[in-house]
């Protein structure tokens, strides 16, 4: 693959990008958490600017984006709508030209999916969509790595997501699965399955890549799974539907009962954080032995890194 094709682009969906390219990000990353771990300091991001948009609220995410842009040089800037008129009293489309005329790239965090493709289409800077109702492209980047560093190419594994099947993790899951060649099972209430759009397109890229994509309610078919993630079940944003939530997705903890039926005693155990243990996910599972959590919040970094470097260039 020739990296000068990621120059300039942005990234709103895993579904935009190709397996190769997907591939190329997984590699630059392991190379600068090598290089991290070697404790090198590079400059790569100096004279650039990013600016960091958020409607909700982030640890990870934008801890991720500041440090790895500004530890190489870079100048973040962030800007909550505390602070900044994003579609209140200026549209999205003027605060992208001019967001676009001072900034060498765009993070954002938020509600709508339209807001980031606005601003990806009006600011002509890369545009990193850190967040919306519909996807965590730079989330599920991170899972792939941390699936891979416990088990090799991540092609042929299998990946189960218990929980609330149409957040924006869980499809962002099912879009990147279904390029690498993952086999992803997404188990779910019938009421909770993702939109039958993407379902279809995904089912149609799967079959490219050999992954075998699943939806069911059944928690027994975590069995063989090499790695059972989870996340809450209540997004930001659908405060208002927590009992009925809880009510749906009880029997879906993620507790060691559940990990023993994978049948696998090297299963690993994923959630992108913030946890609520009690709830998606019981205290003994994920602060125990299988628990990958904190690699993955960690290789958040590593891969946003990856992102920045190939798509703003060395
Ligand atoms: N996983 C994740 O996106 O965490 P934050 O909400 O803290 O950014
Ligand atoms: N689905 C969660 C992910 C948080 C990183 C949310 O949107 O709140």
């Amino acid at each position: 693959m020739d990296p000068t094709t990621l120059k300039g682009r942005s990234l709103l969906t895993w579904l935009d990008y190709t397996a190769e390219e997907i591939r190329y990000f997984l590699e630059v990353s392991k190379q600068v958490k090598a290089e991290s771990q070697r404790h090198e300091v590079h400059r790569r991001f100096e004279g650039k600017t990013l600016a960091l948009l958020f409607e909700k609220r982030s640890t990870r995410t934008r801890c991720a984006f500041e440090t790895a842009f500004g530890e190489e040089g870079g100048h973040p800037v962030f800007l909550s709508t505390a602070d900044i008129q994003l579609g209140a009293k200026e549209s999205i489309e003027d605060t992208a030209r001019v967001l676009g005329r001072m900034f060498s790239a765009i993070q954002f965090r938020g509600f709508k999916q339209a807001t980031v493709e606005t601003l990806a289409h009006y600011s002509g800077v890369p545009v990193y969509n850190g967040l919306t109702d519909d996807f965590h492209p730079t989330q599920v980047l991170a899972d792939i790595q941390t699936l891979e560093e416990q088990y090799g190419p991540a092609t042929g594994k299998k990946l189960c997501f218990v929980g609330d099947g149409r957040n924006n993790v869980a499809r962002s899951l099912m879009v990147i699965c279904a390029k690498l060649g993952v086999h992803f099972t997404l188990i779910t209430p019938p009421s909770l399955n993702p939109d039958p759009d993407l379902t279809t397109r995904c089912t149609a890229i799967a079959q490219v890549s050999g992954a075998q994509l699943r939806i069911t309610p059944d928690t027994a078919e975590v069995e063989g799974a090499h790695a059972v993630y989870t996340d809450v079940w209540v997004s930001m944003g659908e405060e208002a539907k927590k009992e009925e939530r809880i009510r749906l997705l009880r029997p879906y903890q993620v507790n060691q009962a559940l990990m023993d039926k994978t049948g696998r005693k090297d299963s690993i155990f994923l959630h992108c954080l913030p946890a609520i243990k009690g709830e998606e996910v019981s205290s003994g599972v994920i602060d125990g032995s299988q628990s990958r959590a904190w690699d993955q919040a960690e290789n958040r970094k590593h891969t946003i890194k990856a992102l920045l470097l190939a798509t703003l260039g060395y």
